[in-house]
């Protein structure tokens, strides 16, 4: 079974500063590769009604691929991301409905998660982390984002969810997805406090606890825009973002760089 592994499109932001139609690119990259499974680890577009507008396409237009989705942080703007979440749960390849059986012996199981300042550096403190402010820069979910409840909380529920998931289907093969960074060795300490500050958002040490636990063989995320495919703790552990153009690209050419950038992995 082939499948295919992306995240971080940022349709809207890319498709504006490449000026090029990057679903279209999506779409054909994923016709010339024809996995069984497209697993799409969330940041798909800004907005829950766009996100979902694009991954309905995207099925509709490739009947055959099944497509697995978690929602990132940008997925989730809106005024109330309760509701968006609800709204992107309209999407029947969202796994937050529950495990995916892919066949007799491998499951997917995730959600989107959110982070908790885990990662977060010593010299900080939470109640820094929870204002997301360092000198005139906000982190955006700060703005964007609405949950009604502390960051520490909401990732919690995800990993309580998770947690209830993963046990009942411990004797299988697993493949866990996520949006946020599972453990903190995938994330970048610069040594400047205005890049290491964010850090407290880019996870949950709660995800990466409950991969080991439940040994689950393959562990998907997204969220830092830094590509990764390495074996950590004996897990084999993906994150393949597209991340922003050009900055974050090897390549000028969207299609060279989808096309590339695209994992596909064998179960
Ligand atoms: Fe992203
Ligand atoms: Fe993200």
């Amino acid at each position: 079974m082939k499948i295919a592994v992306l995240s971080d499109i940022h349709e809207g932001i890319n498709r504006k500063k490449t000026e090029t139609d990057i679903f279209a690119i999506l779409k054909e990259s994923l016709l010339e590769q024809v996995p069984d499974v497209f697993i799409l680890s969330g940041d798909i577009t800004a907005g829950p009604d766009k996100s979902l507008n694009l991954l309905k396409r995207l099925q509709s237009e490739l009947p055959k691929i099944q497509i697995l989705y978690v929602h990132g942080n940008h997925d989730v703007y809106h005024e109330d991301s309760r509701v968006a979440y609800h709204t992107l749960m309209k999407f029947q390849g969202n796994l937050g409905h529950g495990p995916v059986h892919l066949n007799s012996e491998w499951v997917v199981i995730g959600d989107g998660g959110w982070y908790d300042y885990s990662f977060g550096e010593k010299e900080f403190t939470n109640e820094e982390f929870t204002n997301g402010r360092f000198d005139d820069f906000t982190w955006p979910d700060k703005i964007h984002a609405n949950w009604f409840e502390k960051d520490e909380m909401v990732a919690e529920k995800y990993v309580a969810k998770l947690d209830a998931w993963l046990a009942e289907h411990q004797h299988k093969n697993i493949i866990m997805v996520s949006h946020f960074v599972p453990f903190k060795y995938f994330v970048h300490v610069k040594n400047e406090p205005a890049w290491d500050f964010f850090n407290a958002m880019m996870g949950s040490s709660g995800f990466g606890a409950l991969a080991e636990k439940y040994r689950v063989k393959k562990l998907v995320f997204g969220h830092i825009h830094t590509r990764y495919h390495e074996e950590y703790r004996g897990i084999d552990c993906i994150c393949n973002p597209l991340g922003y153009f050009p900055h974050e690209w090897t390549s000028e050419l969207p299609q060279q760089e989808i096309s590339s950038t695209m994992k596909i992995i064998e179960i």
